[in-house]
């Protein structure tokens, strides 16, 4: 039989991840996991995104994909965007029409179960019907709200109920991600990350998954350089942890090697196209650690946002600037990369820190089994101790 470990408490699982009956759900919403090799094995059937449109100006055709879905006069559409874009030139150019609704979304915070059940009351307040699709218009955050919205709309109760695995049971309402930003594959995954009253975790489903991509490089002009970075390197952590985890296969292979590729022209050469070349970058990243997992780097992010509310961009920045032991070639890379780009990080972060604060933060990390079993195999409590983890912590 497979070896399964418990308590997951992350939103990307192994390609190889066993589908455990219910009963056998750990507390949390845990799946069953890493298992040796075995041929009793089961394989994770997954969804991709079935449409996608690539191409500098592809953002101009937003207004002919959606025609389709608007079916008569009542029909309407919500653009979930970024409010960073109030006022600015791409909030004019969104294809407004009839009782279509523009709901501005702050993503000062990453986003919260809360602020989900807001905005899915505002929608339901603004119209009897429901709408015919959500175009989520932003980075990460302003995608996952829109698959969290879209999911909340056609299925009862709170965002909060939903957290975990597999729990949703009716389809989204069509969805489409229209991404300003790139490094985090969140356009590509079937989760969407909140942070809930009890938890920080995605909701994962096949229902998450956007229907439709639209990728326009041109609308990454305008990102903070400091921003660009850390999100970029999201995708390259992504990239090294899968490629040089225990779950790697061909297939997350294939993406990550062409990922990392890409990320090195991105962020060590020049190229008028780096742009294009980083959206590719964080779609390919995203289609590896569906297959595989993310690692060491992930597991220790988590703790600082969850416990300091550090974001996940810079949060992974941060934890793998330690990391030399776990990926020695890749922490090397990143290196070179803030060099060439000018970026200094945070330091001291966990100095003025209580035990408290600090043993959550410890918890939070290798709570996260199956990214440590992916960096440092079915052994990795007796490799990664509390002690060692508070220490890694202390050095932030
Ligand atoms: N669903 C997933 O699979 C997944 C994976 C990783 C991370 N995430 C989530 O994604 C979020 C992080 O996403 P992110 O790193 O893309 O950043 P983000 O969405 O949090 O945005 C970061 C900042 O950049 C601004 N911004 C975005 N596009 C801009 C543009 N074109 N010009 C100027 N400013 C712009 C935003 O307003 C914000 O201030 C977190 O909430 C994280 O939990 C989700
Ligand atoms: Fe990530």
């Amino acid at each position: 039989m497979p070896r399964l470990l418990p308590g997951l408490n992350y939103p990307v699982l192994c390609g190889r991840e066993r589908l455990a009956p219910l009963g056998e759900l750990a507390p949390g919403g845990g799946i069953c996991h890493f298992h040796e090799e075995d041929s009793t094995a089961m394989y994770r059937n997954f969804s991709i995104v079935p449409k996608i449109i690539f191409g500098r100006g592809s953002f101009n055709q937003l207004d002919d994909v959606l025609s389709s879905r608007r079916a008569n006069s009542d029909s309407y559409i919500v653009f979930v965007m970024d409010d960073v874009f109030a006022g600015k030139p791409l909030e004019k150019r969104i294809p407004l029409h009839g009782k279509d609704f523009l709901l501005p979304v702050n993503v000062d915070d990453e986003p919260k179960t809360s602020y989900i059940d807001k905005l899915v009351a505002q929608i339901k307040a603004y119209a009897p019907q429901l709408p015919a699709g959500i175009i989520g218009i932003g980075g990460g955050a302003a995608m996952d709200i829109a698959k969290a919205v879209s999911l909340l709309l056609t299925n009862p109760g709170s965002s909060a109920d939903y957290q975990g695995w597999d729990l949703i049971t009716k389809p989204a309402i069509y969805h489409a991600a229209v991404p300003t930003l790139a490094g985090t594959g969140a356009e590509i995954s079937r989760t969407c990350i909140l942070t809930g009253p009890e938890k920080k975790l995605g909701i994962n489903s096949d229902y998450t998954l956007f229907d439709q991509i639209l990728f326009d490089p041109e609308l990454l002009a305008g990102v903070p350089k400091d921003q660009w970075f850390y999100t970029g390197m999201d995708c390259y952590i992504h990239d090294v942890e899968s490629l040089n985890g225990k779950f790697i296969n061909a297939f997350s292979m294939a993406y990550g090697e062409k990922s990392q590729e890409l990320c090195r022209q991105v962020f060590l050469e020049d190229h008028a196209d780096a742009a294009d070349r980083l959206m590719m970058a964080s779609y390919f990243g995203g289609m590896s650690i569906a297959y595989s997992q993310v690692g060491a780097c992930h597991a220790l992010s988590y703790g600082l946002s969850y416990v300091l509310g550090i974001h996940h961009g810079i949060g992974c920045c941060i934890a793998f600037d330690y990391l030399d032991d776990f990926y020695p070639t890749g922490v090397a890379e990143f290196r070179k990369m803030m060099t060439r780009h000018g970026i200094q990080l945070p330091r001291n972060l966990t100095k003025n820190m209580d035990q408290q604060s600090l043993d959550k933060m410890v918890k939070t990390a290798l709570n996260l089994d199956p990214l440590w079993a992916n960096c440092l195999g079915p052994d990795w409590k007796n490799i990664m101790t509390p002690e060692k983890t508070l220490a890694l912590y202390k050095r932030m």
